[in-house]
């Protein structure tokens, strides 16, 4: 059996698209354009590449984008003060400081500095609490791309066995609430999980967000199995050249999943669209 593969940059044009259309509705009836900060301190490349491209959709969806670009030294007091002032600003819907941040700044401070009605993000304490406890919450971009890829896929999600390989804030703690909130029967295995394969053959619906290029192979999957794959790791060939690889490898695993989203072009588009569509409900919330 080949698995399907699931088109994330097919499915994520979809949801900016309906997210476009929701905005043009806001602007004509309500004279409202929802706008999203990004704040990134320092120069990180690879969160140059992801604020630019956030950015670019954020424009291209018919909102208003604030870009904070800070130097590497800026302070906490400093970075907190903007994040005060954007948080009184009416146009600014939505807030994101762009993690990493440089080690001498308090990440979780900063975060928790933000209002939790603008952060899209969801990474608040008070947005990961309320998702823990069944309450409306901003829900991470991420985890909340691979649960509408698993919907779509498979339907009803009641009853699966969901093995979620990694255990992080941004990604496996928030994408296991997901699933248990969805009724699926959930495990989070981590970097101490004995007999890792065992574990996820059990598993009807495999996430797995570690960072570990290829750790899944083909072994580690169930016949039949959906895998939803987070990891993105840039490896240099022989050549010199750059690859993109995923936490599983692909085509071992493809031989026995049912579907599967290959890396890249999976779930990395799915991420700047739901952030676009948190933006959205960021805005809609805040005007009744
Ligand atoms: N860095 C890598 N991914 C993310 C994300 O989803 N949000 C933020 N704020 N920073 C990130």
């Amino acid at each position: 059996m080949t698995a399907k593969i699931i088109d994330g940059k097919a499915f994520a044009a979809n949801v900016r698209g309906r997210v476009a259309d929701h905005v043009a509705r806001l602007k004509e009836v309500n004279g409202l354009t929802p706008g999203l900060a990004v704040v990134l301190v320092g120069a990180d490349p690879a969160s140059e590449v992801y604020v630019r491209n956030k950015g670019k959709q954020t424009v291209a969806a018919g909102m208003n984008s604030y870009k904070h670009r800070l130097p590497a030294e800026t302070t906490q007091t400093e970075l907190l003060g903007l994040i005060d002032r954007l948080n009184a600003d009416p146009d600014v819907h939505g807030i994101l400081v762009q993690l990493p941040l440089p080690t001498h700044l308090d990440e979780a401070l900063v975060i928790n500095a933000i209002a939790p009605q603008k952060d899209v993000d969801g990474f608040h304490i008070s947005n990961a609490g309320k998702l823990a406890t069944g309450q409306k919450a901003m829900v991470p971009c991420t985890p909340l791309g691979c649960l509408m890829m698993l919907r779509d896929t498979l339907g009803s999600l009641a009853g699966k066995n969901a093995v979620v390989v990694g255990r992080s804030n941004i990604v496996g703690k928030p994408m296991a609430q997901l699933l248990l909130r969805d009724s699926c029967t959930v495990t989070i295995a981590h970097s101490r999980t004995q007999d890792l394969a065992t574990v996820c053959r059990n598993a009807d619906i495999l996430v797995v967000a570690v960072g570990r290029p290829e750790l899944i192979t083909g072994d580690h999957i169930k016949q039949g199995a959906v895998v939803i794959d987070v990891g993105m790791n840039r490896l240099t060939r022989d050549d010199g050249k750059t690859k993109l690889v995923g936490d599983v490898e692909f085509a071992r695993a493809s031989e026995r999943a049912g579907a599967i989203t290959p890396v890249p072009g999976g779930v990395g588009p799915m991420t700047i669209a739901c952030l676009l569509a948190n933006t959205l409900t960021a805005t809609c919330r805040a005007h009744g």
